[in-house]
C-alpha cells in the first residue's frame, strides 16, 4: 500500500492495544516498523515514549504513529521537538490534508476516541497523503520560525 516507508512507533498503556493492531496492518502494507513502546499495558507517562520517537523521526527523517488514549498528550510532546509536525487525526479527511498542507511527519491517535477500523483508515490515508509544496512549502516554513 503506498510507498513503503520507515515508521517509528510509540504508545502508552491506553494506546498499546490500537498500537499493536495497527502495527500488523503497518507490516502488511509492506513498510518497515521500528517499535519503541511500551510494551505491555502496564501504566506509563506518555511523554517517556512521545520523545524518543520525535527524535527519530527527526534524525531519521522517517514517519511516526504515537497512540495515547486521546492523542493530545503524544501531540504535545512531540510538537515540542523542532522538525516534527505532529498532527492529531481522528478522521481520514485531516489524515490526508495534514499531509498534503502541512507536511505532517508523525501521526497521532486515540485509542479512547477511534475504533481500529477506523484508525485504520485514518492511518492509511496519512500514509497515502503527499505534501503538495507551492504556497505550503512556506507556510509550514513559518510554522518553525515562531
Ligand atoms: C492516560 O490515562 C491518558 O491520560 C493518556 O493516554 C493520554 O490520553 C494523554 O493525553
Amino acid at each position: 500500500m503506498g510507498t513503503a516507508a520507515k515508521i517509528v512507533v510509540g504508545c502508552d498503556h491506553a494506546g498499546f492495544p490500537l498500537k499493536q493492531a495497527l502495527i500488523e496492518r503497518l507490516q502488511e502494507w509492506g513498510h518497515q516498523v521500528e517499535d519503541l513502546g511500551v510494551h505491555s499495558a502496564d501504566r506509563v507517562d506518555y511523554p517517556d515514549f512521545a520523545h524518543p520517537v520525535a527524535r527519530k523521526v527527526v534524525e531519521e527523517g522517517a514517519l511516526g504513529l504515537l497512540v495515547c488514549g486521546t492523542g493530545l498528550g503524544m501531540s504535545m510532546a512531540a510538537n515540542r521537538h523542532p522538525g516534527v509536525r505532529a498532527a492529531l487525526c481522528h478522521d481520514v479527511f485531516s489524515a490526508s490534508m495534514t499531509r498534503a498542507h502541512n507536511d505532517a511527519n508523525v501521526l497521532c491517535l486515540g485509542a479512547r476516541v477511534v475504533g481500529v477500523g477506523l484508525a485504520e483508515a485514518i492511518l492509511r490515508a496519512f500514509l497515502q497523503g503527499s505534501f503538495e509544496g507551492g504556497r505550503h512549502a512556506a507556510r509550514v516554513a513559518k510554522i518553525e520560525n515562531s
